[in-house]
């Protein structure tokens, strides 16, 4: 696969989401947005199972932010994902995407 250019999470959401139906996931956090590439692959999953989608990111593009506002069962919250997880509650997955630089200060 020389010519993939992996940009998005959402270049392995076939089998990303099947791993979510195994589980039986319902609501789902996702750490790290940018673009909302994956973010549109969850949110609709999670709208055909009746379920949630909540998406940490404290600082997506513009693309993100509109698409989140179309969506009900979408949240967003503008934060580092360390100052956002312990106030969560009944997640059945989580999704992380965030900091590839394994920085501590920002983890992800
Ligand atoms: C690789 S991109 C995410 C791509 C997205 N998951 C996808 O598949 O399309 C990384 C994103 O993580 C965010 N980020 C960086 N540090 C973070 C942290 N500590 N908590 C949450 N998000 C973080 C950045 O703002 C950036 O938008």
């Amino acid at each position: 696969m020389p010519d993939l250019l992996i940009h998005s999470m959402s270049e392995f959401a076939e089998l990303i989401l099947g791993a979510l139906d195994i589980a039986g996931a319902r609501h789902i956090v996702e750490i790290g947005a940018e673009y909302g590439g994956m973010t549109q692959r969850l949110a609709a999953r999670a709208e055909d199972v009746g379920g949630a989608l909540t998406s940490i990111d404290p600082a997506p593009q513009p693309e993100f932010l509109a698409s989140v506002a179309e969506r009900d069962h979408v949240r967003h919250i503008g934060a580092p994902s360390l100052a956002a997880i312990g106030d969560l509650r009944q997640v059945d997955a989580w999704m992380v995407d965030g900091d590839h630089n394994g920085s501590r200060s920002s983890t992800s």
